[in-house]
């Protein structure tokens, strides 16, 4: 009898929520069916929500959980580039690394995206709204020059994790700054590949403790 949506909370038509106050998950009824009382309030949704129709992956404790990896220029020559830095695997090897953590993390699905593009980065952080769960971005040289790719995030409000592969932090100047780190819960780094597999269970284990808060 209940329509249930779980999407963000922008994304919900107006006329037909009845809505968590934390802003998180969007659970919708028909406007006027909610059968605890008046619109909008937290304990409607909470209280109701056994009633509910509640779809197979979010039942006993599974979060739906769809995982998207960022990653920006340069990356695509890992192997080649300046393997002193960045290792001699390359980039196929830490997209399988991304696939294998997502499986064993139980992770829904994952994206694992590349560009050499500031805007395409933009463009595929919005598109992520509404869609994708969580987010573990590498801007790699965006990471210290780009608003633009912190806006995006920021803009989506989706759960994101920050990672680079070498030790930033040790390295030069320049590379101390990190724009979209200011809007991530989390930062991995000097990991090597692997800080990926460890970036993909902080976001992980943050989605699961956020879905039980609900
Ligand atoms: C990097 C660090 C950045 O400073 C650099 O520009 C990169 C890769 C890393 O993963 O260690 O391209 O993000």
């Amino acid at each position: 009898p209940y329509t249930t949506l779980f999407r963000s909370p922008h994304s919900c038509p107006p006329s037909r929520r009845c809505f968590s106050m934390r802003h998180e998950r969007c659970i919708a009824v028909p406007l006027g069916s909610c059968p605890f009382g008046t619109h909008p309030q937290a304990a409607c949704a909470k209280r109701a929500r056994p009633q509910w129709h509640v779809p197979p992956s979010v039942q006993e404790g599974n979060v739906p959980m769809k995982a998207l990896v960022i990653n920006g220029p340069n990356l695509n020559m890992l192997g080649i580039r300046e393997p002193g830095i960045y290792g001699s695997d390359n980039y196929e090897t830490l997209v399988q690394i991304c696939q294998d953590a997502a499986d064993e993390l139980g992770f829904d699905g994952i994206e694992v995206f590349q560009s050499n593009h500031e805007g395409a980065i933009v463009d595929r952080i919005q598109e992520a709204y509404g869609s994708i769960d969580g987010i573990v971005i590498n801007p790699a040289a965006y990471t210290h020059t780009s608003v633009a790719i912190l806006d995006a995030l920021k803009a989506v409000a989706i759960p994101s994790v920050e990672v680079h592969i070498s030790a930033v932090e040790e390295r030069e100047d320049f590379r101390q700054v990190s724009y979209a780190g200011m809007a991530c819960f989390a930062r991995v780094t000097g990991e090597g590949l692997s800080g990926y597999a460890h970036a993909l269970e902080i976001l992980a284990s943050h989605l699961k403790e956020k879905q039980a808060s609900i």
